[in-house]
């Protein structure tokens, strides 16, 4: 870590990749194949509506799709996979670090 960034505590490392899926405030984290994957609960479609967390998160593909209308998002650019969905907006996403036992994001 580098002291100017901000960084906000997840949890501890060993919990999240037991559990697989984990939820704090606005955030969803996952943990499969080795690698941490953290981004917004809230859809960007309808955030009221859309809850990722109880999204079809695929670790193959790298993508979560939306429970409430389909939407599936790229977990690696935040981009919706179809071309005729991108007009909804794009997911947040948030780069996990893992350190001495605990999971951070950079803020
Ligand atoms: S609220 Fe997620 S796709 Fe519509």
């Amino acid at each position: 870590m580098k002291k100017n960034e901000d960084y906000h505590f997840i949890g501890l490392s060993a919990d999240i990749k037991k559990a697989g899926v984990f939820v704090k405030d606005h955030l969803v984290v996952y943990y499969a194949e080795g690698r941490f994957y953290c981004f917004s609960k809230q859809c960007p479609h309808l955030p009221e509506v859309g809850d990722l967390s109880i999204g079809a998160f695929c670790p193959i593909n790298k993508t979560v799709k939306c429970p409430a209308h389909a939407v599936t998002y790229c977990l690696n650019t935040g981009i919706p996979v179809r071309e005729a969905h991108r007009r909804l907006g794009s997911l947040d996403l948030y780069e996990p670090i893992e350190l001495e036992g605990n999971l951070f994001i950079k803020i």
